[in-house]
């Protein structure tokens, strides 16, 4: 009986170790490499480090500063800007002329046309059929069959910027449908 050289057990022990790690590798390397697209992917673009927001843009495509944009636009005034996933939103100015801490999604909930602000008629109504919401966007008249989507209207470092809105929606008292 010959008995197996101990030099010839080493290369072995060193080629399933080698093997181990090839096949740890080769489950953890991917999900490394998964963690990082998948984790921006949900970061809207634009986002530059303001924790998941998205800097206001106005019709031209710059950073909307609040006081430059209460100096132009009046109290009452809902004006569109491009907000998150460069969804048009409105900026609302208060009665008081402070900037609303909540932006109003435009996109109508019956059929996704943009809803123009008719400021005769203190509504958002929308001219593909008809829909009419408030002036914070709660919905008064179908066949739209949810109001407006909501965003935070932030300030940070001067600039207005929007938050996904994923408390309760103050207007109706339940949880966001958008969210
Ligand atoms: Fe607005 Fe139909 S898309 S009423």
């Amino acid at each position: 009986a010959t008995s197996i050289p101990a030099d010839d057990r080493v290369p072995d022990m060193g080629k399933r170790q080698l093997m181990n790690l090839l096949l740890l590798g080769a489950i953890s390397l991917p999900t490394g490499f998964m963690v990082v697209p998948y984790a921006s992917f949900f970061v809207p673009p634009g986002a530059g480090g303001t924790g998941g927001g998205t800097i206001a843009k106005d019709a031209i495509g710059n950073d909307i500063f609040a006081d430059q944009w209460l100096k132009t636009h009046g109290p009452g005034d809902r004006t569109l800007t491009q907000g998150l996933k460069g969804d048009p939103t409105y900026l609302v100015v208060e009665k008081d002329r402070t900037l609303a801490t909540y932006g109003i999604n435009a996109v109508c909930t019956h059929l996704g046309c943009v809803v123009p602000w008719n400021t005769a008629e203190n509504k958002f109504i929308c001219p593909c059929h008809g829909s009419q919401y408030n002036d914070q966007g709660s919905v008064v008249r179908g066949p739209a069959p949810l109001s407006l989507a909501l965003a935070h209207a932030d300030i940070d470092d001067g600039k207005v910027v929007f938050v996904p809105w994923v408390e309760t929606d103050f207007r109706t008292g339940e949880a966001p449908w958008w969210a």
